[in-house]
């Protein structure tokens, strides 16, 4: 039924006015018969203006549901923060109490001036984000796929590749899995310690845990001299410089501390990339994350079963999967559990 909701009702009077500035035009030009029309001007103008009607401004974006926009749920509006930036720009500051918690993550020695590491990486990488931004008339739908074993046989592959954002991380592999996990990419999210080689078109979306981090990126771009963090990583890496974007530590602040409630010593690569998906999507799926159907945590590609996974006191597993499933449960992702 045509029930008389504001937004039908806006849909109306968006359809009276149509019709009579339709009317009045073909009125018009029938007394005068002769006048210049321009169809060019009024149909670069007018759409614009009808969809406007049509569409009320306070949806964010033009998919079913937007993840950013108003809900019942008191329970996300109390944690999802716009204002947290997610990428580290030329200009961003990492204000104090960001900069200790995140020199705790990795514990370093002597941890080097961090605004220096930050301006050399800078000179190199322009840091440009390439996500879309939020348009009312678009739809961004994100594809969060994760390492675990419940994607083999899932035959997720062609679901996956539908998305317009496809972020993968660490060491994530599409080549003999296709089928399950799908074959494109647009965001890798890795570390020094998890990177792999990534296809030229991939955006690598650099996550730095410690200072030694950013200037192992400069290092691997240019001179090649660091070869060793706390295990022996890639000495040069070919990424574009222009493929590469740094992922924020007040952001992995923000999912610690208000996602995770400080649960674990950090977030693992799994959540912050979830949480990081809520801001730069309107809507995002789930995949490859948690057990597989007989309980076992493994990595899709890899046989070697991990019994203390959910055990970690890196990462709170268990915390984290409740996150993910109440995200689940108030539609603001959906969660394919694999098999
Ligand atoms: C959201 O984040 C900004 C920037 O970090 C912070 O200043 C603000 O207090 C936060 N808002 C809420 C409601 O927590
Ligand atoms: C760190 O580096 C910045 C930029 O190069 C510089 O302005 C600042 O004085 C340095 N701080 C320390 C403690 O050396
Ligand atoms: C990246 O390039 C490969 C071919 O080199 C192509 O098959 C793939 O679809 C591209 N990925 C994206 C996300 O455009």
């Amino acid at each position: 039924m045509f029930a008389l909701r504001p937004r039908n009702l806006k849909v109306l009077a968006a359809f009276l006015f149509v019709i009579s500035v339709t009317s009045f035009m073909l009125n018009y030009i029938e007394h005068l018969g002769s006048i210049n029309w321009y169809p060019e001007k009024y149909l670069s103008s007018f759409p614009e203006q009808i969809k406007r009607l049509i569409q009320p401004t306070w949806r964010p974006c033009s998919c079913a549901r937007c993840i950013s926009e108003p809900s019942l749920s008191v329970w996300f509006h109390e944690r999802f923060n716009q204002s947290v930036p997610p990428l580290l720009t030329k200009h961003s500051t990492i204000p104090d109490d960001v900069y200790h918690w995140w020199l705790k993550l990795q514990v370093e020695e002597k941890p080097k001036n961090l605004s220096k590491a930050l301006v050399d990486v800078f000179e190199l990488i322009p840091g440009h984000s390439d996500f879309p931004a939020p348009d009312a008339f678009r739809c961004r739908r994100c594809a969060v796929v994760g390492n675990s074993g419940n994607l083999l046989k899932s035959n997720y592959g062609s679901i996956i590749d539908s998305h317009d954002i496809i972020m993968r991380m660490n060491r994530a592999e599409t080549v003999h899995f296709e089928n399950d996990v799908g074959s494109r990419t647009t965001h890798h999210f890795l570390y020094p310690e998890s990177y792999i080689k990534l296809a030229e078109n991939v955006t690598l979306v650099f996550l730095p845990f410690k200072t030694l981090d950013l200037q192992w990126l400069v290092s691997a771009l240019t001179t090649g001299v660091i070869r060793f963090t706390y295990m022996n990583v890639p000495r040069w890496i070919d990424t574009k410089k222009d493929k590469i974007i740094i992922f924020n530590p007040t952001f992995m602040k923000y999912v610690s501390d208000i996602w995770m409630q400080g649960h674990g010593k950090y977030p693992s690569t799994g959540i912050l990339v979830t949480i990081f998906a809520l801001h730069m999507c309107d809507e995002v799926n789930l995949f490859g994350f948690g057990a597989d159907s007989k309980g076992n945590w493994h990595h899709y590609w890899e046989d070697i079963i991990s019994l203390d996974f959910q055990k970690s006191v890196i990462h709170d597993s268990i915390f984290q999967t409740n996150v993910t499933k109440m995200l689940s449960s108030i539609n603001k992702i959906q969660f394919f559990s694999g098999r």
